[in-house]
């Protein structure tokens, strides 16, 4: 069925419910990898919004879900903005959440897109804390997305190279990228011993340094590269395959330095 086809069968049964705010996780890029629950949500809401990192900038979560937005509702960028001093973020995080709860006090249902996971290190995660510092009376509700380190595995699974998370004893560290070789090293050691699958996020330019540490241990060909999963120009391959040089903000290494004893 095509996206159209869903969305008028949505609207036929779009539910009237009170206002409120629900973030919603849309997946790490490819708009079928929305949840029903997902899609629901953005059909019954009068207001879409999503976060920008400037104002004329495009939302990664709103071209994720585009296929899902209907003309007719409105769209509402909120500014989270990419720097690391506190107080522009913070008073950015206050702005959003006061911009949502605006548009409930107005008596309209919002939804707010996030990237992935809507509780992985997602920007709505701020605007959650906020609203409900801020603003209690406004009804919150969260609905899960698929995580970009999942779907990666499930594409190097789909082509050939099994990719389970994790199995059976093994542990599974989502975290960002070490800032040093030194961390890394240290991470490294941590995860063999206690047999520990790593999800290495905002690796991008990181990337530079981390190919030739991993080179040296030997763990490139057990390490998988991924890179804008689930778009069209997606990159998913072993981590050897990879040359050395920067990537996009978008890629995440999974990193398996060993497998259960008892396997098929
Ligand atoms: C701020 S985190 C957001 C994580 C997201 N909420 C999730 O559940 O996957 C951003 C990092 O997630 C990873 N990421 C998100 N989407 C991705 C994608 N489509 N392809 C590869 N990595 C992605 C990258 O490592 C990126 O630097």
């Amino acid at each position: 069925m095509s996206s159209a086809a869903i969305l008028r069968a949505l609207e036929e049964q779009r539910p009237s419910g009170p206002a409120g705010v629900t973030l919603v996780g849309v997946g790490p890029g490819d708009p079928e990898l929305l949840t029903l629950a997902a899609v629901r949500a953005i059909a019954a809401a009068a207001v879409v919004a999503f976060p920008v990192a400037r104002l004329e900038a495009e939302g990664m979560a709103a071209r994720i879900a585009a296929p899902w937005i209907r003309p007719e509702q409105r769209r509402l960028p909120l500014v989270f903005p990419m720097v690391q001093e506190a107080e522009p973020r913070r008073s950015a995080w206050h702005a959003a959440a006061a911009a949502l709860a605006g548009q409930v006090a107005s008596g309209h249902r919002v939804v707010l897109l996030c990237e992935g996971d809507s509780s992985l290190y997602a920007s709505c995660s701020y605007a959650l804390i906020a609203l409900t510092e801020r603003h209690p009376s406004v009804p919150v509700a969260v609905i899960p997305g698929i995580s970009a380190a999942s779907a990666a595995a499930a594409a190097a699974s789909s082509n050939g190279m099994p990719w389970p998370l994790a199995l059976q004893q093994d542990a599974l560290l989502v975290r960002p990228t070490p800032e040093t070789a030194a961390e890394l090293e240290a991470l490294l050691d941590q995860a063999a011993a206690s047999g520990t699958v790593l999800a290495l996020l905002k690796l991008g330019h990181r990337w530079s340094w981390v190919q030739p540490h991993l080179e040296a241990r030997g763990l490139l060909e057990q390490s998988l590269f991924a890179q804008r999963v689930g778009w069209p120009d997606q990159l998913v391959s072993r981590a050897s395959a990879v040359s050395p040089a920067e990537q996009p903000y978008f890629s995440l290494l999974l990193i398996r330095q060993g497998w259960p004893a008892v396997l098929p």
